[in-house]
């Protein structure tokens, strides 16, 4: 590839530029690949990434972009040769609007920046997810993403009112909208939204945000199944004083793991609940979230067939109720291979779901971790068995996990996108004229084929 003295340095007398020793001591974020590349190029501004993508460009360099390196399914991963074009230095919040309840912010911002950017005016992103501290709203935008409160807000894509991008050619996509209406013809910015860099890279983006009660009341209900806890989030959900924050359902295996390596006393748990529900609702203060929690438990205990529970005496435990859900590393160090999926499906479907699954897998001899945002009956699956799996083992394992999935009207993959790992579901699960669809952009968009190469794949 053309060193960067070839021109790249012309751009900007500041452009950020890292290469060899220096960007491979950085941390690789969630996958070890992350940064295999040659060279890492940090713009300051949306005029500097449009000349180094038309720098790429020119010297047919494949670009790879970048947030915070919180995905999940490789799709920062880069090669030599490439070119990282990464997203840290654009990392402004250029306003914050309370009365219009809008932000306007470079792709860099983190979304736990945000958060603390828009909690003295009483408001949220409206869309919050485990790994906060990193993930960037470029990625967000990039990846569609879901996380916690999607049931009740819709994903990244129902957040953004504007989007500004630099496409493959190096041209720049502006469509700084700061209104929910606009039926201004075609929304272009759609098309990039959950694209996975694969037609431009995110440069500025305006975001709705939303009210916020910061007042909580938090606790742990155990269920015999996932229709159970949808009963709870439906009573919960009409609530006359309070709003439902979270419904993050953590079925046995997961539940028990997790709170023994969290050293989580158990001496509450009766029974051998089938799931565990963590519930959190908000209310102007935390005596009423708590009344209402506590009477909204009272006429659904037996309705919904809870079997025991504990609410949080104090914030210290609330947030160990949720570190219980979130803080899911031990799966890795319990099973460092094990292969994980993210997949959603219809409400009625979700207990025939896990149910069939566990016995595909029981027959395969593994058996999985199953929790997730089950308000929108997101699912996240992590199988493990004796040892590391086989790779032998990998496409009957994403058979048994992707069975019957696509007929029921779920999505393979809900909010972690396609990357690298997903790709072989993404030729099997999706229409042939849709995919034509996006094959057909992808060539229009980016002809000589220079963005995200050899992820989702076009
Ligand atoms: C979570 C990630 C895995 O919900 O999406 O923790
Ligand atoms: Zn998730």
């Amino acid at each position: 590839m053309p060193k960067p003295e070839d021109g790249l340095n012309g751009i900007g007398e500041n452009l950020f530029i890292l290469r060899g020793e220096r960007l491979r001591g950085r941390h690789s974020g969630e996958h070890p690949d992350n940064l295999g590349a040659d060279l890492l190029v940090a713009p300051a501004s949306t005029a500097e990434a449009a000349a180094v993508v038309a720098w790429c460009g020119a010297n047919a360099v494949p670009v790879v972009p970048q947030g915070g390196l919180t995905g999940l399914v490789g799709g920062s991963v880069s090669r030599p040769g490439d070119a990282i074009l990464s997203s840290e230095r654009l990392n402004r919040i250029e306003r914050i609007d309370a009365a219009a309840r809008l932000a306007v912010v470079e792709s860099g911002v983190t979304l736990q920046a945000l958060q603390e950017a828009a909690a003295p005016f009483g408001l949220t992103p409206g869309i919050d997810l485990a790994s906060r501290g990193s993930a960037t709203i470029g990625g967000m935008i990039s990846t569609n993403a879901g996380g916690i409160l999607a049931f009740r807000n819709g994903v990244m894509r129902h957040q953004v009112l504007g989007l500004e991008a630099v496409l493959p050619d190096g041209t720049v996509f502006s469509d700084m909208t700061e209104v929910v209406k606009t039926s201004a013809g075609p929304d272009m910015k759609q098309l990039l939204i959950g694209a996975e860099g694969a037609f431009g890279f995110v440069t500025r983006a305006v975001l709705r945000l939303e009210p916020v009660r910061p007042h909580r009341a938090t606790a742990l209900l155990c269920v015999p199944d996932a229709g159970s806890a949808l009963r709870i989030v439906d009573g919960l959900l009409r609530c006359p004083g309070a709003q439902l924050e979270a419904a993050e359902l953590m079925w046995r295996r997961f539940f028990l793991d997790s709170a023994r390596t969290h050293g989580f006393d158990l001496g509450w748990l009766e029974g051998d609940a089938a799931a565990v529900l963590l519930v959190d609702l908000s209310a102007e203060t935390v005596e009423r979230a708590t009344a209402e929690l506590e009477a909204s438990l009272e006429t659904l205990w037996s309705d919904a067939g809870i079997t025991s529970g504990i609410v949080a005496q104090s914030l210290d435990q609330a947030r160990r109720f949720r570190d219980l859900r979130e803080v899911s590393d031990f799966i890795y160090r319990l099973h460092p291979d094990a292969p994980s999926f993210d997949v959603s499906l219809p409400q009625g479907a979700l207990d025939r779901y896990v149910a069939a699954l566990d016995a595909r897998l029981a027959a395969l001899g593994l058996e999985a971790y199953v929790y997730g945002h089950i308000a929108d009956g997101n699912l996240h699956v992590s199988v493990f068995g004796e040892g590391a799996p086989d790779a032998a083992m990998r496409d009957p394992i994403e058979d048994a996990v992707y069975a019957g999935i696509g007929e029921t009207g779920g999505s393979f993959s809900a909010e972690h996108g396609v990357g690298l790992e997903k790709r072989r579901a993404y030729l099997a699960q999706g229409n042939a004229a849709r995919r034509a669809m996006a094959q057909a952009l992808k060539r229009t968009l980016d002809p000589k084929g220079i963005f995200n190469r050899g992820k989702v794949p076009f």
